[in-house]
């Protein structure tokens, strides 16, 4: 295993200066990020969650070199990125969903070739890439289109194309679904996952779209004012946040809500009932249970919503946030 992106005891504060009454400003000090420390190894698609304001464009600035840590170390492919900014350019792709890097006012095609020309990516490996970029995100057609004129969906897969032209051991993705279709936001998670598979590129992706996560990456890392306050797979996220699973299941005869011991009936529809259990918990017994009880003519299980398990998270979050993060 090769560690592309190594995070040590990293924090960030900003300096804020706020009107006090009519003339004075006070000087005070804003933490955005603490003590982080994380590890991500090469061909890694780790997604970076959390609430508005918990630090993720400012970890994704450190790592781009845009942004100096206050404490700590960091190195993105063997660089500090502040320090060797101009060569880890080379390195690393990064698309902000908010706004592009694009000439606005060139077609796409010409916006490519001055990528082409900055990144010196040599000729062969230009064409090569343009022909895996316009088939698998359908560039064709747009090519000669001014990036004024594109939608947003078109204008992204734009985007995507000109952080991956040369090469990239690393990509960023901060938002890059924001405001996509559905049909685009698919397209682009195949792209995410067939460069990943056949490249190796290490991916880290902030998104609020948990659909993201949990189709593209293995790992997910959550950050809460600051903290790193998770660091592991999707099962254990479900777990930590006290998620519950649900057992439906489809009686022959309609009954009383079951009472079974560690699952609590939450809903009842004639023979239909719904059954709430921890989501570590396995139904073999309470199925049978169930079965021992009634005739059953159906069952499913639904998973909890990751969604509610991430709102859950964040709202408990300030009882385990003191360090040392919980890693999974
Ligand atoms: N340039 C800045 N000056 C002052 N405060 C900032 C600056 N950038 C970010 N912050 C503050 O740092 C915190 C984290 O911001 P940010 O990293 O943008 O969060 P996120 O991307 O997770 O929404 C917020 O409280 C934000 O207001
Ligand atoms: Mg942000």
């Amino acid at each position: 295993m090769v560690s592309v992106i190594k995070v040590e005891g990293v924090g960030r504060d900003f300096t804020v200066r706020k009107k006090v009454g009519r003339l004075r400003r006070n000087a005070f000090v804003v933490t955005a990020v603490t003590d982080l420390s994380f590890v991500v190894q090469r061909g890694e698609m780790v997604g970076y969650i959390g609430p508005n304001g918990a630090g993720k464009s400012t970890t994704i600035k450190m790592l781009t070199g845009i942004l100096v840590p206050s404490t700590g170390e960091l190195t993105v492919a063997g660089l500090t990125p502040s320090v060797e900014r101009t060569e880890l350019a080379r390195k690393i792709g990064v698309v902000f969903g908010q706004r592009t890097t694009l000439w606005w006012d060139l077609p796409l095609r010409d916006s490519f070739e001055l990528l082409r020309r900055i990144y010196r990516v040599p000729d062969p490996r230009f064409r090569t890439n343009m022909r895996t970029f316009s088939d698998l995100l359908d560039l064709g057609p747009l090519l000669d289109t001014p990036v004024r004129q594109l939608s947003l969906g078109q204008r992204m897969r734009g985007d995507i194309a000109a952080a991956l032209l040369h090469d990239p051991e690393v990509v960023y993705l901060d938002e890059p679904t924001i405001g996509l279709d559905v049909v685009s936001k698919s397209n682009l998670r195949d792209f995410l996952r067939e460069t990943n598979r056949e490249r190796g590129t290490t991916v880290l992706l902030t998104t609020h779209d948990l659909d993201d996560i949990e189709q593209i990456c293995s790992r997910v890392m959550v950050i809460d004012h600051g903290r790193l306050v998770y660091d592991g797979g999707l099962t254990g996220l479900h777990q930590l946040g006290g998620a519950r699973r649900t057992l439906v299941v489809d009686l022959v005869e309609p009954a009383a809500a079951l009472e079974l011991p560690g699952a609590e009936t939450v809903r009842v529809e004639g023979p239909r009932q719904w059954l709430s259990f921890p989501a570590d918990a396995s139904a073999a017994p309470l199925i049978a249970d169930i079965a021992e009880r009634h005739e059953v003519a159906d069952l499913s299980i639904r998973e909890p919503d990751i969604e509610a398990v991430i709102k859950q998270l964040y709202t408990n979050t300030s009882a385990w946030s003191s360090p040392p993060p919980f890693v999974e």
